[in-house]
């Protein structure tokens, strides 16, 4: 890796500014002063900027408890990105792996491991996504064997995945969907007749909502939680 892009990767420098500080011989290689910014990063190598011993991150993987009224989507995008609420570097180079709608409410998986997430979004894959959801009317005990069989929703080619409704309440539900069409709840809700009135995502494969996040709240995940995405 180019010593610019690795001083960059290391610290909150922008990749100009990284530019700047070799070139103005603030950084060291091996104890040598180094001022060409593409001068190659060898393994072993000891890179030095401002008495610190620089070490490559590694990926980050963050759970988010999402809240009301803010969006999946870059922070150029919208300000009300949920990647507004990360007080971490450069979070401009994370992405969100599975979005949600501005109105739920729950578990968002952030990284910057772009391998790791798309074995949680593939459609190849069946990583479950577990909803606690808050129904309009009454759900009727038959909607189990429906949205088990697969349902047919509007613009689709093809029936919706078996799916696993659990009725906790008449009006209050746990869905596990192992897709995710756009809107995929609320239109699975709407093709019964019936409408989603509050949204939450608790779970997606092995990882769980800790519960001691608050709206808005994030932890890093842990190792375990990072290896259950196989
Ligand atoms: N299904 C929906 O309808 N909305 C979401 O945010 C997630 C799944």
């Amino acid at each position: 890796m180019r010593l610019d892009k690795y001083i960059c990767d290391c610290t909150t420098l922008s990749r100009i500014q990284a530019k700047r500080a070799i070139g103005k011989g603030d950084v060291t290689v091996s104890g040598v002063v180094v001022k060409k910014v593409s001068t190659p990063v060898t393994p072993g190598a000891e890179v030095v900027f401002e008495g610190r011993l620089l070490a490559l991150r590694g990926p980050r993987y963050i759970m988010l408890h999402k809240p009301l009224d803010t969006v999946c989507t870059s922070l150029d995008d919208d300000p009300r990105s949920v990647l507004a609420l990360l007080d971490v570097d450069k979070p401009e180079q994370l992405h969100i792996a599975g979005r949600l709608d501005v109105d739920t409410t729950g578990l968002v998986l952030i990284t910057d491991d772009g391998n790791w997430s798309h074995r949680i979004t593939s459609p190849k894959k069946t990583c479950g996504k577990r909803y606690r959801v808050k129904l309009a009317e009454p759900v009727d005990e038959g909607v189990i064997n429906v949205f088990a069989q697969g349902v047919m929703l509007k613009d689709e080619t093809r029936v919706t995945l078996p799916a696993q409704l659990e009725i906790l309440t008449p009006q209050e539900v746990l869905l596990t969907l192992r897709e995710g069409k756009y809107h995929q709840v609320k239109r699975m809700f709407a093709a019964m007749g019936n409408r989603v009135v509050g949204l939450h995502r608790e779970q997606i494969g092995e990882i769980a909502l800790d519960p001691s996040l608050e709206e808005g709240e994030w932890r890093p995940l842990t190792s375990q939680e990072v290896a259950s995405v196989v």
